[in-house]
């Protein structure tokens, strides 16, 4: 275990890109890291030649890590969009460390984001001494991703401002990067893609305009079909982060997931499982990424407070917190299907019980 409190995907999973890479001699989009196919091994899972298991990082349909893949080798540039939780940072990281061997240049998108956030800005003392100069220039994640041919993730890109977001028009369609003040333009090298994602479920954002629109492919990331996809995925990640945090995961961790996502389930699609009690949803999203904090929530608590043991009492307080964001109308919603539902279901005793007190 390292002292540092999170690596980036190409540090944590090097074993796993090394291996992939030292049998990939196909040809690929000049300045990628590998050929797409071992990209798609690298996000889907599977065996590296040598042999090297390769984890799944994404669990879901291939076709659509295919898609945002395939675009990412046009000139296109790729968008991923779906309501919060479905993977859209972690698929971004994932392809950025795959394909450029580089995750971490990153725009944090805002409401408040400006223009030299996004193309660059200026180091002020250098400027004041010297004037503008290419030594007086600070650059953006984007203007590095453009002079290396690297991959620059731009996350809630929505949240831009729309007259921020049109900057990115001239770098999109021409590849090169003004600079005005310099007489000059920085042009892209081969290699260079931006992959944006966006939150489909969020208010306050702007819509793209049609000119930025059409130089994206939109990749759009669902929400897991089934009970036992969404069981998979989470067990993974919980294992993993609870790995991470070196907290023990306790053998019935599997029956208190599907307990968790059972529940997260039913009030997120409005509907009972069995389709015959129809439901009032909360106001948050209880996607995945929620559950996967439940649990992990939950096996820190056992684990410092509950001799390891994982059940419904150490589950109830997280559960709460990810179902209840409007504190009057979700506490309502969650009371009712107590009542309605839980309370006679087999098995779900203690979370009838556990739940009700803590809401
Ligand atoms: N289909 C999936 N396959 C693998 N991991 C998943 C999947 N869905 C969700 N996750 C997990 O959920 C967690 C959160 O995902 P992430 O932060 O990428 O969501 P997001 O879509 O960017 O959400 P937001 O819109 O809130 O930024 C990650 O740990 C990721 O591993
Ligand atoms: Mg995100």
């Amino acid at each position: 275990m390292t002292d540092v409190l999170r690596l980036s995907a190409e540090q944590s999973y090097a074993a796993e890109l090394a291996a992939l890479s030292a049998a990939d001699d196909g040809p690929r989009p000049v300045g990628w890291k590998l050929t797409p196919k071992a990209v798609l091994t690298y996000l889907m899972g599977g065996a590296a030649p040598g042999g090297t298991a390769i984890t799944p990082k994404y669990v879901g349909q291939r076709r659509l890590i295919e898609t945002a893949v395939a675009t990412l080798a046009t000139d296109r540039a790729l968008l991923l969009m779906g309501v919060p939780g479905t993977a859209k940072s972690w698929v971004s990281e994932h392809l950025a460390a795959a394909i450029a061997g580089d995750s971490t240049l990153l725009i944090q998108c805002t409401a408040g984001t400006d223009e030299t956030q996004i193309r660059y800005g200026w180091n002020y003392a250098e400027l004041l001494a010297h004037g503008p100069s290419e030594a007086a220039l600070v650059a953006t994640p984007l203007m590095r991703a453009m002079r290396e041919g690297a991959l620059c993730r731009l996350e809630e890109f929505t949240r831009l401002g729309s007259d921020v977001q049109d900057t990115l028009i001239t770098v999109l369609s021409e590849k090169v990067l003004p600079i005005p003040e310099l007489a000059t333009a920085l042009p892209a090298r081969r290699g260079f893609n931006v992959i944006a994602t966006a939150n489909s479920r969020d208010k306050g954002v702007n819509e793209l305009s049609s000119a930025l629109k059409r130089r994206f492919n939109v990749v759009v990331l669902p929400l897991p079909a089934t009970l036992e996809e969404e069981v998979s995925i989470v067990r993974r990640r919980v294992r993993e982060l609870a790995d991470d945090l070196a907290l023990p995961v306790p053998r019935g961790v599997d029956e208190q997931i599907k307990a968790v996502l059972t529940v997260f389930r039913e009030l997120r699609s409005g509907v009972t499982a069995d389709n015959k009690v129809t439901l009032k949803t909360p106001s948050g999203t209880l996607s995945t990424a929620e559950a996967i904090g439940t649990l992990v929530g939950g096996l820190s608590q056992a684990a410092w407070f509950a001799d390891g043991q994982l059940g419904a009492r150490e589950l109830a307080a997280p559960m709460v917190g990810a179902i209840v964001k409007d504190p009057v109308q979700d506490k309502a919603v969650l009371a009712e299907y107590l009542e309605t539902v839980l309370k006679r279901r087999r098995g779900y005793a203690q979370y009838y019980a556990e739940l009700g007190e803590a809401l």
